[in-house]
């Protein structure tokens, strides 16, 4: 049986756990057509999407021949660029590429830059109002601090924030074959400005990641030119999409249950387990890139056939009761809290720790500059974007009270 769920309508995105307690009914591996894959098996308990992830000589990116899940004959070009990234590799390829960045993000370097993060977060939240208020969090706060460090972790310059902004807001209403032929100019725009920065770098240096990267190129042939660029577009994009969507879905939360913010305000070290929390309850990645399925195999009771492609559901792993009581419940002092909003196995997010810092210093700046910050706005007027795979609001519309 296939099943027909809109996964970019507002309905889910307003109540994921009853969509996803619907699929699940339907059994913990399901069929489903999805926007610009197609058909596709889909995973809706924890236990499947740990081993989908984490087989990687049953589940691979790619085949033999080197196709890549979710890729499709009709895909223009220029979305080749992204295939080249370690997101999009199996072994051994994905070590060598993951190898070459994985010292920027380890614990001790994410934690040196924490003063950095703070200062950034401080500003903004100092900023927030200052073209008046109502203020829409997402552009002014939750999109401008990730964007902000993933930059100065680059050396990409700030003040070309502007347009990564213009562009990160066109990627809205993906949910379609046409929606993504119109991204074709955006990513066009921002590969040629990467493709010059990077050149600009080659010729006459300069700081951050992507100048080290440059060295690493020089040296030998660990990177290739494509793989240089798809990293850069990846880190960037990776690097400040995702946290946005955590940040302005935790301040949503925050803001319908007062309680909930008082309670944190009174003590921020229950922060970091509470961003715990809301990284498994706002679930900004919702779903895994498609794997194929490498030889046929029994999984939750379905059988899969070599070719067969299959998501994980990270959203339904983390509203999975079997991992978590209660799942549907926001409870900030849940311990232990088995979320897999992060994924698993290989292609487990290099940047979790950046991320956890930035979802900490995000709310506890912002509460701490307006600690009565609520919504502009009755909750049910919030709308997320029509784009399955990312929870993300498009404006969060809130006042100092
Ligand atoms: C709340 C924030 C974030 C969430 C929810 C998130 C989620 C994820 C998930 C689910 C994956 C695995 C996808 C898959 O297996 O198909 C992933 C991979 C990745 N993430 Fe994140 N991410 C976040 C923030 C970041 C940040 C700040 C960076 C910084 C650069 C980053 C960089 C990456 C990279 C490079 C990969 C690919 C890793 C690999 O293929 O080995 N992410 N992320």
């Amino acid at each position: 049986m296939k099943l027909d769920i809109d996964f970019a309508s507002q309905e889910f995105f307003r109540d994921p756990a009853a969509g996803i307690a619907r699929l699940r009914e339907a059994g913990p591996v399901v069929e489903i057509r999805f926007p610009i894959v197609g058909r596709v098996f889909m995973t809706t308990t924890q236990e499947m999407a740990a081993r989908v992830l984490k087989d990687g000589g049953v589940f691979t990116l790619r085949k033999d021949d080197g196709t890549l899940a979710g890729l499709r004959w009709w895909m223009p070009r220029i979305f080749l660029v992204f295939a080249n990234s370690m997101l999009n590799m199996d072994e051994p390829d994905h070590t060598r590429l993951r190898g070459l960045v994985d010292e920027a993000f380890r614990r001790r370097a994410v934690l040196d830059m924490e003063p950095r993060i703070r200062a950034i977060a401080d500003e903004l939240a100092r900023e927030l109002f200052a073209q008046g208020s109502p203020a829409d969090l997402v552009t002014r706060y939750a999109r401008m601090l990730p964007l902000s460090v993933i930059c100065e972790l680059l050396g990409l310059p700030l003040d070309d924030r502007p347009k990564f902004i213009a562009w990160a807001g066109r990627t809205t209403g993906i949910s379609s074959t046409l929606g993504f032929f119109r991204l074709v100019p955006t990513i066009t725009a921002m590969k040629r400005y990467l493709e010059r920065h990077i050149e600009r770098v080659r010729r006459s240096g300069g700081d951050g990641l992507i100048a080290e990267l440059v060295r690493v190129e020089k040296e030998g042939a660990r990177l290739t030119r494509e793989e240089m660029i798809a990293m850069v577009f990846l880190l960037l994009l990776a690097g400040h999409e995702t946290t946005t969507h955590l940040i302005s879905g935790s301040v949503f939360e925050l803001a319908k249950n007062p309680g909930l913010r008082d309670w944190l305000e009174q003590d921020w070290s229950r922060a970091d387990l509470a961003v715990e929390e809301f990284l498994r309850f706002v679930s900004p990645v919702q779903f895994s890139k498609p794997r194929f399925v490498r030889q046929d195999v029994d999984l939750g009771g379905i059988r899969l056939k070599r070719g067969d492609q299959i998501m994980a559901m990270l959203a339904a792993a983390n509203m999975d009761p079997a991992a978590n009581a209660a799942p549907e419940k926001l409870d900030l002092a849940r311990r232990p809290n088995h979320h897999m909003a992060f994924g698993t196995g290989i292609h487990f997010c290099l940047g979790y720790q950046l991320a956890r810092l930035e979802g900490r210093c995000a709310l506890q700046a912002l509460y701490a500059r307006w600690p009565k910050l609520a919504l502009a706005v009755a909750p049910d007027a919030i709308q997320w974007r029509r784009r399955p795979g990312l929870r993300a609001i498009v404006r969060l519309p809130v006042t100092e009270s």
